[in-house]
């Protein structure tokens, strides 16, 4: 007889391991199956987040920012760094230990939780009474069973038809975090988030950057004033990025790629780069999932079909994160996989999908929680703007870093906060309190009657805040 378990978790991202610690913690018997693996072969969970994502994204970006301070900034200091030189094998080595410290930690919390972790690719069998028959493919192979089933298994880079990565020349997400030295000439293709945040550790490191964006409109999902404003800084830095084109035939040869494009004037282009990152979206996976088995529905673009609570359409199986609808990112998988874990126990797991909080990790970061003054437009919505720059911020002075501002956006008669967008220096950490404060309903003006520390970045959230109703203090 297989192996029994309340809940089966297939994939080990953030949707899932997270998933598989709140469903032990709630009392359950729980697997956990993830087939990635280090380069020695053994369990790496965590996911594209953890090993190809988030954290070895935020790595780089950290190490090349260290490298810009010292080669641009540290003089305004008093400080004289010359011959500063960017080991591109140590940082890359220390991205990879930063990686393998969330893998082992992700290890140990599902020990720690009693999660029976398996290493290897999940797919269905069938369903019988006892539950959804799941075969195992690792080293061995074996047979368990889940009463409920948590699919997690995320979503892989999207290719261009008729150019596939080979991780050598035309590079995801994956052979972008590993390259082997600083690419003379950089290409990009789409300028969403991957596209700027790798953009920019390249750039920093030496690479001519060109990002080539079919969209006429930069950053389209994010407020204009903002995307405008992060636009200039990017372009200041020498980071190009060329909106409104039309990529047509890619020639990946020996000695690098040629990307040929049609740009917004119609010119044709032949834009020759060393290596190609193709960063246009990603896909669901359901690779090696066998969904039919149990006739699981997918819908067109291959995501798993969900309702509002990630229960798909046979009952016991749910699914949460990249593989189903809604924003591809780490912490809304998180908290699909908690509350689905929440749900399954009878409880009432909620996700709130109004005040998931965006960021992109470049320099400025930028960051939102909540709806853009041209979708309150669209929605008719009668509404009051508030922005403050950092710029008139004594901390951001004092730090050497005034680029960007806090834009607050409140319900014109209740002044309920409906969004916050920000750009600038550590937004990343700010706009958490623009997320609680949405959370709890709370108005632009509790937020402005609120003690923030002094002197602090943090104080420009304030500020905007008041600037709602006109009467900033410090601007
Ligand atoms: P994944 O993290 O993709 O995990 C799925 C896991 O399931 C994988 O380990 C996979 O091997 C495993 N799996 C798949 N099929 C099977 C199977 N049949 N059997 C066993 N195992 C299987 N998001 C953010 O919020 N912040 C960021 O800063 C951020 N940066 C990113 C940077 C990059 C370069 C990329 C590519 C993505 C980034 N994301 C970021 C997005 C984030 O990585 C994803 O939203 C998140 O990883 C989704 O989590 P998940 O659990 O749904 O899937
Ligand atoms: P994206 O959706 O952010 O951006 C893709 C861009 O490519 C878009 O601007 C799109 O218009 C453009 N594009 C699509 N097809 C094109 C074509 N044929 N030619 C030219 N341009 C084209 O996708 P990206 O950057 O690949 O990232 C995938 C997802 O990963 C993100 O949407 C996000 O969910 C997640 N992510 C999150 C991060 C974060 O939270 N900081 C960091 C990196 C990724």
């Amino acid at each position: 007889m297989s192996k029994q378990f309340d809940v089966v978790v297939i994939g080990g991202g953030p949707g899932g391991y997270i998933a598989a610690i709140r469903a032990a913690q709630l009392g359950f018997q729980v697997a956990c199956i993830d087939e990635w693996k280090n380069a020695a072969g053994g369990p790496a969970p965590g996911g594209t987040c953890t090993n190809v994502g988030c954290i070895p994204s935020k790595a780089l970006l950290q190490s090349s920012e260290h490298f810009d301070h010292a080669n641009h900034h540290f003089a305004e200091h008093g400080i004289s760094a010359t011959g500063v030189k960017m080991d591109v094998a140590k940082m890359i080595a220390r991205k990879d230990n930063v990686v393998k410290q969330n893998n082992d930690g992700i290890l140990y919390l599902l020990k720690k939780n009693k999660v029976t972790f398996f290493h290897g690719r999940g797919s269905f069998v069938k369903t019988t009474e006892a539950g959804h028959e799941i075969n195992v493919a690792g080293k061995a192979e074996e047979v368990i069973t889940g009463k409920h089933i948590i699919i997690a298994t995320g979503s892989n880079a999207r290719a261009l038809p008729g150019t596939p990565f080979d991780e050598v020349n035309v590079l995801s997400n994956d052979g972008a975090l590993r390259l082997g030295a600083v690419p003379k000439k950089l290409a990009l293709i789409g300028s969403g988030v991957i596209g700027l945040e790798m953009g920019s550790v390249w750039r920093r490191l030496g690479a001519d950057v060109t990002i080539l964006e079919g969209l006429p409109t930069f950053l389209g999902a994010v407020d204009e004033q903002i995307a405008k404003e992060a636009k200039k800084a990017f372009d200041k830095q020498g980071l190009k990025i060329e909106l409104g084109v039309k990529v047509g035939e890619i020639v990946n040869g020996k000695k690098g790629v040629t990307v040929n494009y049609t740009n917004a004037k119609g010119e044709a282009i032949a834009l020759d780069a060393d290596k190609l990152i193709i960063s246009i979206g990603r896909v669901a996976n359901t690779i090696g999932l066998n969904p039919e088995a149990i006739g699981l529905q997918l819908d067109e673009r291959g995501a798993i079909v969900v309702d509002g609570d990630c229960k798909t359409n046979v009952p016991g199986v749910w699914a949460v994160g990249d593989v189903v609808r809604g924003p591809m990112l780490a912490h809304k998988a998180e908290e699909e996989g908690v509350a689905v874990a929440e749900r399954i126990a009878g409880q009432h797991g909620h996700v709130n999908f109004n005040t998931i909080p965006w960021v992109i990790y470049t320099s400025p970061e930028i960051a939102w929680v909540g709806r853009t003054e041209q979708q309150l437009k669209a929605d008719g919505v009668a509404y009051k703007a508030g922005t403050f720059p950092f710029l008139a911020n004594g901390r951001a002075r004092a730090l050497g870093d005034t680029t960007g501002m806090v834009k607050f956006l409140a319900d014109a008669t209740t002044d309920e906060i409906l969004g916050v967008h920000m750009v600038g220096p550590q937004v990343s950490e700010l706009i958490s309190e623009a997320v609680v404060a949405m959370e709890f309903k709370a108005s632009a003006e509790d937020i402005a009657r609120i003690c923030h520390a002094h002197p602090s970045l943090s104080e420009a959230t304030k500020e905007a805040a008041l600037a709602v109703d006109k009467r900033t203090l410090n601007f």
